[in-house]
């Protein structure tokens, strides 16, 4: 996208009251148990953030923090008419930004292993896969048990994760929106 349509995504937080007019974006972008999850996801989670073009509701993040200095990603979805065009990316370095002005150490995220689209955004911006036994030996066994049922990841489902680390995330001090 050029600098002139990146400037026209404008990115807000929206409260649980306001969150009704993003579930066309939850039913273009999942089905079945996800889309059930999303959906209730959508009207009891603390923080979700739409993106809006031309005052056109384009995409949503759902966000949570998992404690121990985790940030989690729940879901992010981008309305099919918006999507290849950065509005994804740019949520996600928003809300990356965020986890770090909170003192996040790592972020992480769950995608489907043959959902290409979300594994190329979240590689595009730096994260790693990581596994249920690298989260043991990490924070311990009963730890990363709490920590994978507050992330529900199901079966099926790779966990991707990044560091954040000023000396490390350029893409994190050059968002600008
Ligand atoms: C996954 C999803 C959110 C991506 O949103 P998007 O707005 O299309 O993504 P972007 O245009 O910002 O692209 C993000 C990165 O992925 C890559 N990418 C995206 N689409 C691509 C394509 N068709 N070809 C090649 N690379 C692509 C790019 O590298 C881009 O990185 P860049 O910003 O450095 O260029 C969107 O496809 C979607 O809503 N899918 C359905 C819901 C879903 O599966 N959500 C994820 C699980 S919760």
């Amino acid at each position: 996208m050029s600098t002139s349509q990146d400037s026209s995504v404008l990115i807000t937080d929206v409260p649980p009251n306001a969150r009704e007019d993003l579930v066309p974006i939850l039913e273009e972008s999942f089905e079945g148990w996800y889309l059930r999850h999303s959906k209730r996801t959508l009207s009891e989670i603390g923080l979700v953030r739409e993106a809006k073009v031309n005052d056109e509701r384009a995409g949503l993040i759902m966000l949570k923090e998992l404690g121990n200095r985790l940030g989690y990603v729940y879901y992010i979805a981008v309305a099919r008419k918006f999507r290849g065009k950065g509005i994804g990316g740019k949520l996600l370095d928003r809300s990356l930004s965020y986890f770090f002005d909170r003192g996040m150490q790592e972020v992480y995220a769950s995608v489907e292993e043959d959902n290409e689209e979300s594994s190329r955004l979240f590689l595009s911006r730096k994260f790693k896969r990581t596994s249920r036994s690298e989260l043991a030996r990490k924070y311990g066994t009963i730890n990363s048990f709490v920590l994978l049922r507050k992330m529900l990841i199901v079966p099926g489902e790779i966990i991707l994760f990044r560091e954040l680390s000023p000396k490390l995330d350029v893409s994190i001090q050059s968002t600008s929106i």
